[in-house]
């Protein structure tokens, strides 16, 4: 690594307890004694409890007497009256922690209703960076997707319905307490929500590693999550019952959503929240793994060292290429990597027409991610990039 001494940085630390490894769930239990919760509200989804994970979770409960109530109404990108709505049942039910099971969805729904647990009034009022205030509930953060890496990072994104936007609350105090990150529960994950999940947390990686705010911590972590998703996510896709694939591609995600915590992103994640907004609504990892390649094209000169690191942890061999060439090589294999996994090439068939081109321009614009992007970029960048990805 490189050192440069004229960079000053800051690295966030994760106060997040991680316990990972495979049959990590039976550890959930202990967790919840450690924190002397009484009873425990369960936050998931629909998909979660049809792929018979909710029932593993509480048998597990059931079996060390832990009381609970199980809350499954989680929707893709939640909504902040859903969020309000599951605050209400907590206190209800008079629960005092709070356990999330699922992808990013249920894993953000159940941050948020930990931190409103203690900070009162509704979640749209807290939206933005540092609003929360007092400490949340202890929180468990139980992932079935290996992508988002919500059981390690600061965020929970939700949509707001009163404008159909979607947007963040954000701060240190919204750390789960817990991630317990069993890559068993992974096992069935179908293939192509194994393989947009796993763009995500690629997309994570790579747009930590190259943005301005990157520092040597991040970095490493950052360059380690793309070396494991190059080695691990096609075959986690072609043979989901693959633990070790499963178990990289896990390690990838939280690894790359510490790194994240500390240094914001780039391009793709600032037209991902637009562009699952209003009548849109494409699922991120499906944003993230269309938009990655062309993000990648237009910043790939403007750090072309960095980038050749990325093609480098990717498996190619770029020791007889020009700074340059190896720099293009990133783009070339994170472009064949999403076809070998089945990414659709456009957008266009979730809905995505040459009207949103303007709205998600706009609001992309405002985003924390693009100051921070390798290459300056304006409006006129950012359309010429989702011309591409139609
Ligand atoms: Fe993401």
């Amino acid at each position: 690594m490189n050192v440069d001494v004229a960079q000053s940085f800051n690295f966030l630390p994760v106060p997040t307890d991680i316990h990972f490894g495979c049959g990590m769930l039976r550890s959930l239990p202990e967790r919840l004694k450690s924190f002397g919760a009484t009873r425990t509200l369960v936050v998931t989804d629909p998909g979660v409890r049809a792929a018979g994970i909710l029932d593993r979770v509480t048998r597990v409960l059931q079996d060390a007497t832990c009381q609970f109530t199980v809350w499954d109404r989680v929707k893709p990108d939640s909504g902040s009256t859903l969020i309000d709505e599951t605050v209400a049942e907590l206190q209800r039910h008079a629960c005092d922690a709070v356990v999330g099971v699922g992808g990013g969805s249920s894993l953000d729904t159940a941050k948020a209703v930990a931190a409103l647990a203690t900070n009162p009034g509704p979640a749209l009022a807290y939206v933005g960076l540092h609003k929360v205030r007092n400490r949340a509930l202890p929180m468990v953060a139980i992932p079935t997707t290996a992508g988002t890496g919500s059981e390690v990072t600061l965020w929970s994104v939700f949509t707001d319905d009163t404008r159909a936007v979607k947007v963040a609350i954000g701060g240190t105090l919204l750390h789960p307490a817990v991630a317990l990150c069993d890559p068993e529960l992974t096992l069935d994950l179908p293939p192509m929500l194994t393989a947009a999940t796993g763009m995500d947390a690629l997309a994570h990686a790579v747009e930590c590693y190259t943005n301005n705010a990157c520092q040597p911590i991040s970095g490493a972590l950052a360059l380690q999550a793309i070396e494991l998703i190059g080695r691990h996510l096609r075959s986690a896709v072609l043979n989901g019952r693959n633990l070790p694939s499963r178990y990289g591609m896990m390690l990838a995600a939280t690894m790359a959503g510490i790194a994240m915590n500390s240094t914001r992103l780039g391009l793709a994640h600032a037209l991902a929240m637009p562009l699952g907004s209003w009548d849109l609504r494409v699922p991120h990892g499906v944003v993230l793994a269309v938009t990655l390649p062309a993000v990648m094209e237009f910043n790939h000169l403007a750090e072309p060292d960095r980038f050749a690191e990325v093609a480098r942890a990717l498996g190619e061999d770029v020791s007889r290429l020009s700074r340059l060439d190896a720099a293009g090589r990133a783009v070339a294999a994170v472009r064949n990597l999403a076809r070998d996994i089945g990414i659709p090439a456009g957008l266009s068939g979730f809905g995505f027409r040459e009207e949103h081109i303007a709205p998600v321009v706009e609001e992309a614009m405002r985003s924390g991610n693009v100051p921070v992007n390798p290459r300056r970029a304006g409006a006129e960048d950012l359309t010429r990039i989702l011309r591409q990805v139609m």
